[in-house]
């Protein structure tokens, strides 16, 4: 009797040692991998898709609420004929029309900074975050070159999330209205971006 007890200990705790280590590999296994390949079904990819968005950009720099202030400068930028070293954070309304109380449809989040000594040439680092309708919550990363006086300018999208995951495209910048008394500027935006 004794020792049918003492045998079914020592089974009991062989195979709760057993259970623990073969669960702790199976831990490792599904959780602590560096690199696998995975099926595109995986995360529900069906077919790439080539969508257009088009909406208007308001940079406002006057008034009592200005969407994009002045973070930063060099010494030498005042003198600058291009504002090189200049940098502005952006939180620009996005608007379906060209008119600032059309309807909002996202807002341009991120960085423009004066990059070029010889035009005035922007670096724009920054996520157009959608609010509308089925792209609430989605972005899009933009991380290009816009040299604002010429006519058209092309801006590279280079990522996405939400809607937008996988996201790479273009987008067409074209001023609308520019005050230089203020800065004040509407740009209108046509964005080609193909996506799942
Ligand atoms: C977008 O989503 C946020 C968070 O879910 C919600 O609060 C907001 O009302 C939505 N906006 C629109 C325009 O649907």
């Amino acid at each position: 009797m004794a020792i049918s007890k003492i045998f079914f200990s020592i089974f009991s705790i062989l195979s709760i040692s057993v259970f623990f280590i073969f669960s702790s590999l199976t831990v490792a296994e599904d959780s602590h991998f560096f690199h696998k390949t995975v099926s595109p079904k995986l995360l529900g990819l069906q077919k790439e898709k080539l969508s257009h968005l088009h909406f208007y950009f308001h940079d406002i720099l006057s008034g009592p609420k200005p969407t994009a202030v002045n973070v930063a400068q060099a010494q030498m930028t005042k003198n600058s004929p291009t504002g090189f070293g200049l940098v502005y954070m952006t939180d620009d309304p996005l608007t379906s029309g060209p008119e600032l109380d059309s309807k909002i449809v996202g807002k341009a989040q991120g960085i423009y900074a004066s990059a070029s000594q010889d035009e005035v040439g922007l670096l724009m680092v920054m996520n157009f975050a959608f609010t509308e309708g089925k792209y609430n919550g989605s972005t899009v990363s933009v991380l290009g070159r816009n040299t604002v006086f010429s006519t058209v300018r092309e801006i590279s999208i280079v990522g996405g999330s939400g809607l937008f995951r996988f996201a790479r495209g273009y987008a067409k910048a074209k001023t609308h209205i520019f005050d230089p008394n203020t800065g004040d500027a509407v740009v209108e935006y046509n964005i080609y971006v193909f996506h799942y």
